[in-house]
């Protein structure tokens, strides 16, 4: 067979295995798996580099509108460009349903934000925050089918909290219809009764937006959902976990025999409380929920990932810009804490990060990586074998990755529309240099090589997590 392009000398991880073989890449597949491979229109030289699927974020906020004329700092073209500089060839992002819309709206103005500007294949979750008979009972269950086989739902965010009896509604909808749901745990009602005494105190600044979400408020949170998912039986996601007593609490619902899948996030790693804790407002770079914690917090986040009890490394990108009043310095967030948006830029630098922190430092290992930046995604969120791996028939969505290469974190080499990383300064080993998308090289030597968007929409099936055929029960 003579292939469009090859992929020479490297050296290929998936998961599951690392073997020396080259790539030969067809119609935008991987098409070939085999040594010497070298009829080909282009020949891509990997001597020296490790040849891995690309990195799939299945958490990434894009162009989502908060209230107050915040402003997002990422639209779907910066933010996808800021994934592929990073790595990632597919992004999920998320479809907020505003109160008294149908999904099926939503999903129009989310489609039509994105067409035509993705750098990197995209999908999206529906986020349901009002959880109607008509939207449970005809809407998702006809756009599961459609292949939108996501959703999330806020325990926490007046507006956009569900109480337990709507949780349990939502839950019992998905275990119907096979969709997998993500849960943020933050019991909303002690956060709110934390910040009234806070400002009873007179305790405004950033720093305090870490004091009044406490781990207790998270792990409570977490041990509910996991409870309300155990009563309707149906598998779910903890997602963006900061702490050992969160973690716990997956871990022990596992061995109860429950299904489900455990996230955790750059920021759980490299990031604590005290960064909330500097003068002139500049902890409100660090403003995202759930805070960061503590040294102890950071250790057993990287046990959790080192373990297995966390299955997805994702990024939480929710990027504001900091100098700017439609952003983290907005009139009333300097005043008072809860009015800085919550979030921070982090799609570019997750792989980076974990590759070096967590390979390069022995704390995991080659597949391991893979398996949390990639294809336990696909897997999870029903891109797999299509996605997330290196196989015949899957697309050819392929990063190579120098593990040499030696890079200081500055935010303009991220390309994404904030201002400001959290990561400014952080040497990392090891680089993504080259991405190709279906097959079509869209980064070289770190930087995208065409303006031009090639990203396509993906239709998805059911998770992994969700079991097949009659249930019996
Ligand atoms: O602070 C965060 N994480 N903002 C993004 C929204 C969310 O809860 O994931
Ligand atoms: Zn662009
Ligand atoms: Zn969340
Ligand atoms: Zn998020």
């Amino acid at each position: 067979m003579r292939f469009d392009t090859v992929i020479r000398h490297g050296t290929v991880v998936t998961a599951s295995d690392t073997f020396f073989s080259d790539v030969g890449i067809k119609d935008g597949r991987i098409a070939a798996l085999a040594a010497d491979l070298t009829d080909a229109d282009e020949v891509i030289d990997a001597t020296g580099l490790f040849v891995m699927p690309g990195g799939i974020d299945s958490h990434v906020h894009l162009d989502q509108p908060s209230g107050d004329g915040i402003v997002m700092a990422d639209d779907f073209d910066s933010g996808t460009r800021s994934a592929a500089i990073g790595g990632n060839s597919t992004v999920l992002a998320f479809c907020m349903q505003e109160k008294g819309q149908s999904l099926r709206e939503a999903l129009k103005i989310y489609h039509a934000k994105a067409e035509g500007k993705c750098h990197v294949d995209v999908a999206f979750h529906l986020v349901i925050t009002d959880p109607t008979p008509e939207v449970l009972g005809q809407e998702l269950p006809a756009l599961v089918e459609d292949g939108y086989t996501s959703l999330k739902v806020f325990m926490t965010y007046e507006g956009l909290r569900l109480r337990d009896d709507e949780i349990l509604a939502t839950l019992d909808t998905a275990r119907r219809t096979g969709a997998l749901v993500m849960v943020h745990c933050e019991n909303e009602d002690a956060i709110r009764y934390l910040i009234g005494r806070h400002e009873e105190e007179g305790k405004f600044a950033p720093k305090f937006h870490a004091a009044t979400r406490p781990v207790a408020a998270e792990r409570e949170a977490t041990h509910r959902a996991l409870s309300l998912a155990e009563i309707v039986d149906v598998p779910i996601v903890i997602v963006h976990v900061s702490n050992r007593e969160a973690m716990e609490e997956i871990r022990r619902a596992r061995q109860r025999g429950q299904k489900i899948a455990g996230e955790t996030c750059p920021q759980y790693l490299m990031l604590t409380a005290d960064d909330l804790d500097q003068s002139e407002m500049e902890g409100a770079k660090y403003v995202c929920s759930p805070p960061p914690r503590d040294k102890a917090s950071q250790d057993a986040c990287w046990e959790g990932l080192e373990q297995g009890v966390f299955d997805l490394f994702s990024s939480d990108h929710c990027p504001f810009r900091f100098n700017d009043p439609e952003g983290k310095l907005n009139e009333k967030g300097k005043r008072h804490f809860r009015w800085i948006p919550n979030g921070i830029p982090g799609v570019a630098t997750r792989l980076p990060i974990l590759f070096s922190e967590g390979v390069m430092k022995g704390r995991i290992n080659l597949n391991q990586f893979v398996a949390v930046t990639s294809t336990n995604h696909a897997k999870l969120y029903g891109l797999y074998p299509r996605k997330g791996t290196i196989a015949i028939g899957a697309d050819a969505d392929i990063a190579l990755w120098d593990p040499d290469k030696r890079i200081t974190v500055t935010n303009d080499i991220l390309q994404h529309g904030a201002d400001y990383t959290p990561y400014e300064g952080q040497e990392v080993r090891g680089w993504p240099m080259h991405l190709l998308l279906g097959g079509k090289t869209i980064v070289k030597d770190g930087l995208l090589t065409q303006q031009k968007v090639r990203g396509s929409y993906l239709h998805r099936n059911r998770s992994s997590l969700v079991p097949r055929g009659e249930r019996h029960r």
